[in-house]
C-alpha cells in the first residue's frame, strides 16, 4: 500500500500504522480512509494529499 504525504504540513500516512488516535485502523489504505478524515498535524482533508515517492 501507497505512502500519502500532507502538502501543508509534510505528515506522511503510514497505512501500515494508520491513524489510531482517529479511529483509523493499521493497515488501512488511503484510499478506504473516510473522506471527512482530517490531518491529524494541521487538520487539511484528504484533498490536499498527494502520493509519496519512496526511493
Ligand atoms: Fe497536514
Amino acid at each position: 500500500m501507497k505512502k500519502y504525504i500532507c502538502t501543508v504540513c509534510d505528515y506522511i500516512y503510514d497505512p501500515a500504522l494508520g491513524d489510531p488516535d482517529s479511529g483509523i485502523e493499521a493497515g488501512t489504505a488511503f484510499e478506504d480512509i473516510p473522506e471527512d478524515w482530517e490531518c491529524p498535524d494541521c487538520g487539511v482533508t484528504k484533498e490536499d494529499f498527494e502520493p509519496f515517492e519512496e526511493d
